[in-house]
Order: structure tokens, then sequence, then C-alpha cells
């Protein structure tokens, strides 16, 4: 184990997974063991990019427009996790069509998929607000991290020593993925609920896709505590734990200095350089 921050952290096939939310057996379970079925779909992102988000606009595509369900089920027992003990064991209890979540690597990610014909949803946003609402997310817990300022968490974050690894490898590994028929690919900058309808072969009316809108806004989200980590975990230090923070793209302006933005840049073109993303894409 080794700590960043005052958070002790264990690493699995060279990811850094924070010890008091996860365990490696169930990450290789998840991996090796866990069936995924033709008819699930599967959420993933790297952490900060807009996971939440996802997970409300498609639960409110399934009951077209209708708030009943995201107001009343949390946010992990409509879209369980795939990573973590108990909503695995939920998952693999529960009926399909199943709707799942996963931060997972490519590499990490349930073997099980690779034979089926399961959708995945993949949100990319820019990582330098990933890394922003990372570095906020973390500040005043004990439970993920705890940033000392936002230059030395740059520069864990461009190392890949931050929950989930690194972001280009994640975003690359996943990226190879894009020419599938069942591989959506998004941007938390230009979040298309008609392309996510079409993917799920899902037709809503008009009005039907104006609730889904408006129930999915930043302002909706924030008043529905039903993601609220605080129903579930009474035994952390939640204070800080944030998830509806400012919700605009391009908060890092704010944030980082000309040279940090610069020393940033040249790190995104070495590393994604096979890649056809580009920062000014994301913003
Ligand atoms: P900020 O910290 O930049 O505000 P995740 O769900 O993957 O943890 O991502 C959290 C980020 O998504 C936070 O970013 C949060 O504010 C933003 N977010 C959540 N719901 C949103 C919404 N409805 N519209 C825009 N941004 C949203």
């Amino acid at each position: 184990k080794q700590f960043f921050g005052m958070s002790a952290y264990f690493w699995f096939e060279g990811i850094p997974f924070p010890a008091m939310l996860y365990k490696r057996e169930i990450i290789k379970e998840s991996r090796d063991k866990f069936v995924i079925r033709d008819e699930d779909t599967v959420i993933v992102t790297y952490p900060k990019s807009g996971t939440n988000w996802l997970i409300e606009i498609v639960c409110l595509i399934q009951t077209k427009g209708n708030p009943k369900w995201i107001q009343s089920v949390p946010t992990w027992e409509r879209s369980p996790w795939i990573e973590t003990k108990k909503e695995l064991s939920m998952l693999i209890n529960m009926e399909g069509p199943r709707l799942m979540s996963s931060h997972l690597p490519f590499h990490l990610f349930p073997k099980s998929f690779f034979r089926s014909k399961a959708k995945v949803i993949y949100v990319i946003r820019n990582p330098r607000d990933v890394l922003v609402s990372g570095y906020f997310f973390g500040r005043n817990t004990n439970l993920i991290d705890n940033p000392e300022s936002l230059g030395t968490y740059i520069e864990r974050f461009l190392k890949g020593n931050v929950p989930y690894g690194s972001w280009f490898e994640h975003t690359r590994d996943w990226l190879s993925m894009r020419k599938n028929d069942n591989f959506l690919l998004l941007s938390y900058e230009d979040m298309k609920e008609v392309t996510i309808c079409d993917f799920l072969g899902k037709k809503l009316e008009p009005d039907e896709l104006d609730l889904v809108l408006k129930y999915s806004s930043f302002q909706a989200m924030k008043e529905n505590k039903m993601y609220n980590f605080s129903i579930i975990r009474k035994d952390v230090n939640i204070n800080g734990l944030v998830l509806m923070r400012k919700g605009v793209p391009g908060d890092w302006k704010n944030h980082f200095t000309v040279a940090q933005a610069e020393n940033f840049d040249k790190v995104f073109q070495e590393k994604m350089a096979e890649t056809s993303v580009l920062l000014e894409d994301l913003s």
C-alpha cells in the first residue's frame, strides 16, 4: 500500500485504487468471472467525466422522461458499479436488461464483455476539467485523496498516480473500441440525448425528450438527493464530497497557471499523439 495525500491505495495491474472503497479480490472477480449479458448497457468513464449525469440521462430515457424512478431510487441501485462488492452481487442477481457503471480501464474490464453484444457508452471530458473536478472532489476528504495543492495534484495526474490511474491510458485504450457498433463515444462538452436514444434503440417524442433534458439539468440533479453519497456511507467524512460542483466546461481556466496549462498541453500532445483526440475538441 502507498499513500496519496492522506489516503491508502493498493495497486492492481498497474492501476491505483483507493483502499477505502475497493478490494483487490473484487476487481479481479469482476474482470475474470462477472458475466455481462448481451442485453446489458454499461456506462464507462474515467472518474469526474460526467458519469452521474449520463446515468441520469439514460435512466430518464428508459422512463421516457418520467422522473419517478430517479427521484426514488439511488443512482447506485439504478446503475450499480461493476467493481464494488455490494453492487457486484446486486448485479449478479438482477434481472435484465441491466444498466451498470464502471470506471475500470480497458484491461481490467470484465472479459465476458468482449464476447458479448452488450453496449458501452464512454464519456470523454476535457482532462484539465477532469483534473480540477477530481482535485476539489478529493480536497476535503480522506476517502479518496486529499491533495495538498493543485500543483502537486497536476504532477500526480500526469503520472497517473490518481484513482484509476492515467487519464491518457484510460482514454486511449477505450477509444480503440470506437469503430465497434456496440460502443458509443460521447463528450461531456457535447452531450447529445438524441444520439443516446438512437444508440439504445429508444424512440422518444419531443416532449418526452424535453423532460429528459429538464430532469437531467445540473440544477435538477443538484436538488435530487438520490445521487448523494451521504445516504449510504455514514462512516466516512463526506462533507467535501460534492458531486454537483459547477458543472461547466472550461473551469480549469480559473485554476491553472499559464505554465501549468502549457506543461499539461505538452504531455497531452506526447501521450495522445496516436489518437485523433484534440484538446480543442473538448472545450
Ligand atoms: P465539476 O466538478 O467540474 O462541476 P462524475 O459524475 O463522473 O463524478 O462527474 C462529476 C462532474 O460532472 C462534476 O463536474 C459535476 O458537477 C458534473 N455534472 C454532474 N451532473 C451534471 C449535469 N447535469 N450537467 C453538467 N455537469 C454535471
